[in-house]
């Protein structure tokens, strides 16, 4: 496994649509274990493939006990509502104010092409919403109806380190 570069907002390929996966075969399966090693490193919550820098339709998701793999994911079913802050990996230091579904259920193929299903509340759920969108070539930050300033992702970082510090 390796890590691979995190492509950043201003790059074109993070705007266009990524193309199905049609073979399952070893290369599918090292993008995966990259990609999650990746999001690893990172300390994310999820990855799509266009971050870095394939145009294929792999998501990663950590959710704590696991990190799930979804090739071909479609949202199935969605309702409710949740209203609230999100961040990238490929737009550093910056976060928004998003409305997202509260409950998502998506079907994905995993790695050797067996179908499943998946279905998530709250951050899952807005994660799921996300990272679909990556595939798409779309970013949270055209969603956004506000973002944070400086001065309130300063505060934020500030009082999430307050926060670990206590713990
Ligand atoms: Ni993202």
């Amino acid at each position: 496994m390796a890590t691979r570069n995190i492509i950043i907002e201003g790059n074109p390929t993070l705007a266009k649509k990524s193309r199905s996966v049609t073979s399952f075969d070893e290369r599918l399966a090292t993008l995966i274990d990259d990609m999650k090693e990746t999001l690893v490193q990172a300390n994310g919550v999820g990855l799509a493939a266009p971050q870095v820098g394939v145009l294929r339709r792999v998501v990663v998701v950590d959710l704590g006990e696991e990190i799930i793999e979804l090739v071909n994911p479609r949202i199935l079913e969605q309702s409710g509502e949740q209203d609230g802050l999100e961040g990238c990996l490929s737009v550093p230091e910056k976060f928004g104010m998003v409305k997202r579904p509260n409950y998502v259920k998506v079907e994905a193929q995993d790695r050797h092409g067996d179908w499943f299903e998946y279905e998530g509340e709250e951050l899952i759920a807005r994660c799921f919403c996300h990272e679909l969108e990556h595939l798409d070539g779309h970013l949270y930050t055209e969603r956004a109806y506000r973002m944070l300033t400086q001065e309130e992702y300063e505060d934020m970082v500030r009082q999430e380190k307050e926060q670990e510090e206590k713990a």
